[in-house]
């Protein structure tokens, strides 16, 4: 494994890892806590969570997003549980914001968005994320383990109204449970530009209880949609892990996000940020290092940014789904971690 790179631009030093991947991006999940329990991700009644003294607070997370963008931190997306939930999120958006991040989104379940989106935009984020598995209201009552889908339309109508677009919306299809509804989805995006993302199912935590069969792979996903239209690739930007398509004629984009049959570790630019401190720098590898123990013992700055290079170092160059001879760590559960 090779020492990190790093080399001036400009202004900022910029992030390599040992294997030259340009690490740019952060995935900061702020809760465990879930005003849902989707079947596929806290799947148990009364789920464990963090104690509130074990959870970041908002300037622990704002001076580690400040050390991490001095070295070429571009994007960041606010996940959980559902980020919403946090009653300072106001403050935490604006704080990271305000460091100069260009790309600010937050993926939530929309239950609480209606009524936060205008506060949200005003506060700095960018962009949002809506996860919604079924159009169907029984259903996601169902799958979501008591959710009110009418929320979750008044969130993306709310959030297309302040100016939170395009609004993306994740799917994650599950054989035998919503797989139906993938052409209903694809349609969504003929008459809006709505994003919208099929996810495959990864094995993680408890939904290890779901079959491999229960993932509908990407090959499937696009023999379906391409029943509504001709499905054009777009072009790939070179960074993230979705793979976007346009039916042709359609506002909208379809994207594919394959982490089990189309591994996209080789671009892999991000790093996790748990809930309680850890940074995590592949999903799918029980590395972490720990940065609030330190922090609240009193580290200096140029110690924080040691921990942050060490997190780049290790990370791993891939998660090997794919490939059977090698093992691979799945996590406990998404919610901890951060989807
Ligand atoms: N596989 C794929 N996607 C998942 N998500 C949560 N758990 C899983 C899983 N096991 C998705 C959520 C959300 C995003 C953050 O991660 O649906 O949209």
């Amino acid at each position: 494994m090779s020492a990190i790179i790093l080399y001036a631009t400009l202004e900022k030093i910029e992030m390599q890892d040992s294997f030259e991947r340009q690490i740019d991006y952060l995935r900061i999940s702020i809760t465990d806590k879930c005003n849902l329990k989707c079947i596929y991700c806290i799947p148990d009644k009364q789920p464990e969570y963090f104690e509130k003294s074990e959870i970041l607070t908002p300037d622990e997370i704002i001076r580690f997003v400040h050390m991490a963008h001095k070295h070429g931190l571009m994007k960041v997306r606010i996940t959980g549980g559902e980020p919403l939930m946090r009653k300072d999120i106001i403050s935490i958006i604006s704080g990271i914001k305000k460091i100069g991040i260009q790309d600010l989104s937050i993926t939530t379940n929309g239950i609480m968005l209606a009524d936060m989106a205008g506060a949200l935009k005003k506060a700095g984020l960018d962009r949002i994320n809506i996860s919604l598995d079924t159009l169907d209201a029984r259903r996601y009552s169902n799958m979501t383990q008591g959710g009110n889908i009418q929320h979750v339309w008044e969130a993306v109508n709310e959030a297309e109204r302040v100016g939170l677009d395009p609004v993306k919306i994740n799917i994650v299809p599950i054989r035998g449970v919503n797989d139906d509804e993938i052409l209903k989805f694809a349609s969504l995006a003929f008459d809006k530009n709505y994003h919208i993302r099929f996810i495959e199912l990864m094995p993680v935590g408890r939904n290890r209880r779901f079959k491999p069969d229960a993932c509908v792979k990407k090959s499937e996903l696009i023999e379906k949609i391409s029943s509504l239209g001709e499905l054009v690739l777009l072009e790939f930007k070179g960074k993230g892990p979705s793979r976007n398509y346009r039916i042709k004629g359609a506002k909208g984009i379809i994207g594919f996000i394959s982490p089990i049959s189309d591994c996209f570790c080789d671009y892999c630019n991000r790093l996790r940020l748990t809930a309680h401190g850890r940074i995590r720098p592949c999903l799918f590898s029980d590395i972490e290092v720990d940065i609030r123990t330190p922090m609240r013992n009193g580290i200096s700055d140029e110690e924080l940014e040691a921990l942050f290079f060490r997190a780049v170092t290790v990370k791993p160059s891939g998660h090997y789904f794919s490939k059977d001879s090698r093992p691979f760590s799945a996590p406990a559960s998404m919610s901890k971690i951060g989807g």
